[in-house]
């Protein structure tokens, strides 16, 4: 395995992980999730998650990889005991890589779409403006042309290898995401809405607070954390020598909630100052921002700013998802990392059309629904439970104290990775299967 790519430092795993972990799911989905659950009584509940779920596995997933310098699959049966083949874990974690890209290719396309209607600016009514939408959906032949766009493009740069492909992505992509991100939310506070949004961020109102309420977070926080599929397991087996495991994850999931609440604190002041209801659901960023941004003075700009910025996101996600697939194939198969690359992606672009074409359908749910549904919902909850199984009851406690040391920190996140979080994530799963 000397042959395997490494981070070149510590900053570098610690911006490409982030760069994973903050992606649509930050920009896109927790905004409009915040929103339909009332605002700040969801943002604490998404913390908890964050702290009791997210951080134990995160830490977990890089331990699995870093110890045993593995792809997902080789990994878990790098510590396989007994006669269960946890490798079947890895399998899965692979599978739902594939299927998320497959439709984050497609959103990441719409992304491009309405980046480059941002230079020349959105103008017309608001039913011309919120069409765009729906007209884009409707036409096949641009959804599969930005979607072949964007798998082109992460393979292109993931051909570069670890360090020099995706850590150096990253190191350009993030500070620039931080800068544009800064820049919109010093905009966002000269707007008359940000005291309702700082009020609806920031006062708990659980009267809002449902069953599904709790599901939504767990959810939420682990497609935004990147857990459940191995993706933290394939970047922790690029780290090697003395990394300290617990301060990592700690940074990664802080700086991923922070990049998250400050998405919220852009988009919301924009939504409160047009009198608009935070609730628009999946259409929040493509129907009813475009429309304020024709609206508001020097929106021309900030709309060129914000799709930047999420696409800038969505590129280095995608990247860590393709990577699962690729270290998968180059490890397990000893083949090359191009092969691999143009194995896998061209895959990937093929299920992906599925999603690209709106009207094909199972049942009335389109394809990129179902697939969302099948591994956000299901696979991601269930590899995180399986990870979290390996790793506190699989695993000596004296290995886990070697590698990542044994502070009151650590131990206590040990606790939660071996009790708390399976415990939490079998009652979500039980739940999202109609159980109890
Ligand atoms: N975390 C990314 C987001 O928030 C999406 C993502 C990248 C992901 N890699 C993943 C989600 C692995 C689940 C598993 O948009």
């Amino acid at each position: 395995m000397s042959s395997r790519d490494h981070w070149g430092n510590k900053l570098g795993f610690i911006l490409a992980a982030v760069g994973s972990a903050v992606g649509l799911g930050n920009i896109w989905k927790f905004p409009y999730v915040v929103g339909k659950n009332g605002g700040s009584a969801f943002i604490l509940i998404y913390l908890a998650c964050i702290i009791l779920v997210g951080i134990p596995i995160l830490m977990a997933e890089i331990y699995i990889g870093k110890k045993s310098q593995l792809n997902p699959v080789g990994a878990l049966r790098f510590f396989q005991k007994g006669k269960i083949p946890f490798s079947l874990i890895g399998y899965a974690g692979v599978l739902c890589g594939i299927i998320i890209l497959s439709y984050y290719s497609v959103i990441t396309g719409w992304i491009c779409h309405y980046l480059m209607l941002s230079f020349r600016g959105f103008s017309g009514t608001e039913t011309e403006i919120s069409e765009i939408f729906s007209h884009l959906n409707a036409t096949p032949w641009l959804n599969i042309a930005w979607h072949t766009f964007v798998m082109v493009t992460v393979m292109l740069i993931l051909v570069k290898g670890v360090r020099q492909g995706i850590e150096k992505a990253s190191k350009i992509l993030m500070p620039l995401l931080g800068l544009l991100l800064l820049v919109l939310v010093c905009y966002s506070m000269t707007l008359e809405g940000m005291k309702d949004a700082w009020h609806f961020l920031t006062y708990p109102d659980f009267s809002k607070v449902t069953g599904g309420s709790f599901l939504e977070a767990l959810g939420t926080s682990f497609f935004t954390l990147s857990l459940g599929m191995g993706a933290m397991i394939t970047y922790g087996s690029y780290l090697k020598g003395d990394v300290n495991i617990t301060k990592s994850a700690v940074q990664i999931a802080s700086i991923d909630t922070l990049i998250a609440f400050l998405a919220g604190i852009v988009i919301f002041p924009i939504v409160f100052t047009n009198n608009l209801e935070p609730s628009a659901g999946p259409g929040l960023i493509f129907k009813t921002l475009p429309v304020l941004f024709s609206k508001m003075p020097g929106g021309h700009f900030v709309a060129l700013l914000f799709f930047s910025l999420v696409l800038f996101a969505a590129i280095t996600s995608a990247i860590s998802l393709l990577e699962v697939a690729v270290s998968f194939v180059t490890d397990e198969y000893k083949c090359s990392r191009i092969k691999a690359i143009i194995f896998m992606g061209t895959l990937i672009w093929l299920l992906g059309i599925f999603s690209a074409v709106s009207s094909w359908n199972v049942a009335g749910t389109p394809f990129l629904d179902l697939f969302d549904k099948i591994a956000s919902c299901y696979m991601l909850p269930l590899g995180g439970l399986c990870t979290a199984l390996v790793f506190g009851w699989a695993i000596k406690t004296e290995s886990k104290y070697k590698e990542i040391g044994s502070s009151a920190v650590t131990k206590t996140l040990l606790f939660a990775a071996k009790y708390v979080s399976p415990l939490l994530l079998l009652v979500v799963f039980l739940k999202e299967i109609g159980l109890f």
